[in-house]
């Protein structure tokens, strides 16, 4: 058997891959999509396809994400990851929760590689399938691998996706494969009534939601937390990395408090996580050893709390705020993941518990 069916056979086993995708996943090379550098594992090790051909085809085949871009690909930067090929298993879980029927017209914000254009180009014909990305060196290695795989069909456009692709618009399904802090109206605007939106969304303070949105009748698109995954930011959207060492500011004029919440009452699970990441916005979490670092670089404020002992400094007190959407998570009845309702309409994003 080849890497491709071993791949295809270990998504198929674990109930990832669905019978509905898995010809795609078989008929599709990941390899083919891929730049000749890539990087690969934890921490990302560099492996060149002419250097490395046997470790640079098995990242193509393992079901892991594939760094394909470091800093925008400029040279000289601190090594982020600004593009990749999506964990296989991932990309199989946002297609599933897309929902998509013959003949329909998909528009997907985040070409990438291209590989995930080419699995909706083998379902739904390439013609009906637009794919929009920010960078112009990606989007024209994006098309020239969809030509060469034979989807030359597949619409590539270099823009930015907060926009969506009014050009080309309206669109049965719109997915996402970069991270939505705030869901833009001109997607929900650009979907049909009765559509569907998929997309990853999370925060400064926690990154790691699927959502799905159905656009109703009145142009507003409804949904919630449908799935696991954590994307990068979108560009505009982009949260920069917070350095504790570097954004922190004044050490000794800090008030030093006392609290009885513990840092795993705040981060310790994936509810009380989308929890604060939906109460509490532009502010960085960043666990120690010992506690709890948060950040909020714009207002120059910032928090550390550790064995009970609180220092906070700057416009915002971050852990009051913390403590307090605690509380009020906690009153709610701690609200589960699943649970946050969001709506996307003229007015922008709200995110409120289900009643
Ligand atoms: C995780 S990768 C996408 C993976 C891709 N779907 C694939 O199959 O290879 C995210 C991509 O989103 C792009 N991106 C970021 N912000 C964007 C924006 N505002 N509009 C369009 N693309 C954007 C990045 O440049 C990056 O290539």
């Amino acid at each position: 058997m080849g890497l491709r069916e071993d791949l295809v056979r270990a998504l198929t086993d674990s109930g990832e891959l669905s019978a509905r995708w898995r010809e795609a996943f078989l008929a599709v090379p990941r390899h083919a999509f891929l730049p000749d550098t890539i990087w690969y594992s934890d921490p990302l090790k560099r492996l060149s396809r002419n250097e490395n051909p046997t470790e640079w085809l098995a990242a193509a085949y393992a079901d892991d994400c594939v760094v394909t871009q470091l800093d925008d690909g400029t040279q000289d930067g601190p090594g982020l990851a600004t593009s990749s090929a999506s964990m296989p298993a991932v990309v199989a879980t946002m297609l599933d929760l897309l929902d998509v029927e013959p003949g329909m017209r998909v528009c997907e914000i985040g070409t990438g590689t291209g590989y995930n254009a080419a699995l909706l180009a083998y379902q739904l014909g390439p013609n009906n399938v637009m794919t929009v990305e920010v960078d112009p060196a990606l989007a024209r290695r994006a098309r020239a691998a969809l030509d060469a795989a034979g989807y030359g069909g597949v619409t590539v456009v270099c823009g930015d996706g907060l926009e969506g692709c009014p050009e080309l618009a309206p669109f049965d399904r719109i997915i996402a494969t970069a991270n939505a802090q705030r869901i833009p109206y001109a997607w929900v605007e650009q979907t049909k009534p009765g559509g569907r939106i998929v997309c990853p969304w999370g925060t400064a303070f926690f990154s790691g939601a699927l959502v799905s949105l159905s656009v109703d009748a009145d142009g507003v698109a409804r949904g919630g937390i449908a799935g696991r995954a954590s994307f990068m930011d979108l560009r505009a959207q982009r949260v920069s990395p917070v350095d504790a060492d570097a954004d922190i500011y004044d050490e000794e004029r800090a008030t030093v408090t006392r609290t009885s919440l513990r840092t795993d009452d705040v981060i310790g699970s994936y509810d009380v996580n989308i929890a604060m990441a939906v109460l509490v916005p532009d502010c960085h979490a960043l666990p120690t050893a010992d506690g709890l670092w948060l950040i909020d670089p714009t207002s120059r404020s910032w928090a550390y709390a550790a064995d009970g002992e609180v220092r906070q400094l700057g416009a915002r007190r971050l852990w009051d705020e913390v403590e307090a959407a605690h509380r009020s998570w906690v009153d709610a009845g701690s609200t589960r993941a699943t649970a946050w309702r969001f709506t996307v309409g003229p007015a922008g994003q709200r995110i409120t518990p289900r009643r």
